[in-house]
């Protein structure tokens, strides 16, 4: 699952759809992290999709990753700044992609 200390422990590499990324970033391979307040391990990720279907808020985006092991499409926490800290998509996804710092 995903590091909930990233902020620590990894490196912001840059920023895609207006979100910061946490490297290490190997393209198409390695994808890091998208996200913070509403953080998304590409690497973990399989496009399960139930965090999208569910997020009471429309918090996430589908966005293509050809190439990447675990799956071709990942979800975007692009409106991260809309999150209400439900926790429903840090509960709901199956290989616990999704860190939400309620703190
Ligand atoms: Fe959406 Fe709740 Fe996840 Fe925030 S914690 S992104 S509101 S499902
Ligand atoms: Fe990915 Fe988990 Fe959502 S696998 S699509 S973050 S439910």
């Amino acid at each position: 699952g995903i590091d909930p200390n990233f902020e620590d422990a990894r490196e912001r590499v840059g920023e895609e759809n207006g979100l910061d990324v946490w490297g290490p970033v190997d393209e198409p391979e390695k994808l890091g992290i998208h996200g913070s307040h509403v953080a998304v391990d590409y690497d973990v990720c399989i496009a399960d999709g139930a965090c999208l279907e569910n997020c009471p808020v429309d918090v996430f985006d589908w966005v293509d990753t050809p190439g990447h092991p675990a799956s071709e499409t990942k979800v975007e926490p692009t409106r991260e700044d809309q999150c209400i800290d439900c926790m429903l998509c840090v509960d709901i996804c199956p290989v616990d992609a999704i860190d939400v710092d309620a703190s």
